[in-house]
């Protein structure tokens, strides 16, 4: 199997470019996952981050953690346990406005620091998504404007925690999903694993890298590039050693964004490819997720069809 992309984002300023959009552009068609390095996010802050996210989960989250899973009794079950998983998580938002200064029991300097994080992360969201317009032939901010809504995109951000399991025989660190929303950039640990995406029927691990980005497509890209490039499971194994850290922030659509195939990908392709997915507003197809987080994608675009399906001739 061809190695995990892994793409070297500074390399875009100089003679390489046309290379490293190609390679963008290959792991968005094959992939659905890359690794972003010299990003241009400051590693001390990146430093700073990782550092009180786990001094807020051994203070604030551990024990509470523990004692829920404790009395669950996970330790003596045989059987692989197919609705929970082995995760301590919280959330914060960041776009359209954050609630960050509202999230209970963060320090002030955790909550200025993920303050920054999330700017960074916006604005290199932004420029990913044009990388992809570039690539995909759309027009500049073609992603953006699709995405926009009445209030813009939303940007919120899912903080977990792994913490050693004793049984990842029977309990997912998270179970298999793909990700309703946009593309999705995550820092993690940089030394345990557990993140696995499935490529070619095969579960392949995404590496720990110190300082990098890991970037990943949402369904809603799927739908507006009309399966160009596809939305792909992914799962976390837990470990029985090591705690692992991830930091996943969700550039998304806004909630009354009406999503669908862009126009422009149909027309180039209307020959020989028929429109696949259907017209709907974002936050319908987020109530219909919330039930259906961990199962095929495919059904969730077919109850659309079935319910509202209008071709493109309305958009
Ligand atoms: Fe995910």
């Amino acid at each position: 199997m061809s190695n995990f992309p892994v793409i070297n984002f500074e390399k875009l300023n100089g003679e390489e470019r046309k290379d490293i959009m190609e390679k963008i552009k290959d792991a968005c068609e094959n992939w659905g996952f890359f690794e972003l390095v010299d990003h241009g996010i400051p590693h001390d802050l990146l430093d700073t981050v990782e550092r009180l996210t786990k001094e807020h989960y051994e203070k604030c989250m551990e024990e509470k953690f523990k004692e829920s899973m404790a009395s669950k009794g996970l330790e003596a079950i045989q059987t692989e346990v197919k609705d929970m998983d082995w995760e301590s998580t919280f959330h914060l938002r960041h776009l359209p406005e954050s609630n960050i200064s509202e999230v209970p029991d963060l320090v002030d300097e955790y909550r200025k620091v993920m303050k920054d994080f999330a700017l960074r992360l916006e604005k290199l969201a932004e420029q990913l998504m044009d990388l992809l317009c570039e690539n995909l032939g759309l027009e500049k901010g073609y992603l953006k404007k699709a995405f926009y809504g009445s209030r813009g995109p939303t940007l919120p951000t899912k903080v977990a925690n792994y913490p050693p399991c004793p049984n990842p025989r029977v309990v997912k660190g998270l179970r298999a999903h793909t990700d309703a929303g946009g593309i999705i950039l995550l820092f993690q640990d940089d030394k345990v694993s557990g993140l696995q995406l499935l490529k070619d029927d095969q579960w392949v691990d995404v590496p720990p890298m110190r300082h990098s980005i890991v970037v990943n497509i949402g369904d809603q890209l799927e739908v507006i590039t009309n399966g160009k490039y596809k939305s792909v499971e992914h799962r976390v194994i837990a470990q029985t050693d090591g705690a692992r850290m991830s930091i996943a922030s969700f550039y998304n659509p806004g909630s009354d964004a009406v999503i669908y195939p862009a126009p422009e990908l149909l027309e180039k392709e209307a020959e020989e490819k028929a429109q696949l997915y259907p017209k709907f507003v974002f936050e319908d197809y987020m109530k219909l997720y919330a039930d259906l987080k961990f199962q095929a994608k495919e059904p969730r675009f077919e109850a659309f069809k079935e319910s509202n399906f209008d071709p493109i001739a309305t958009a």
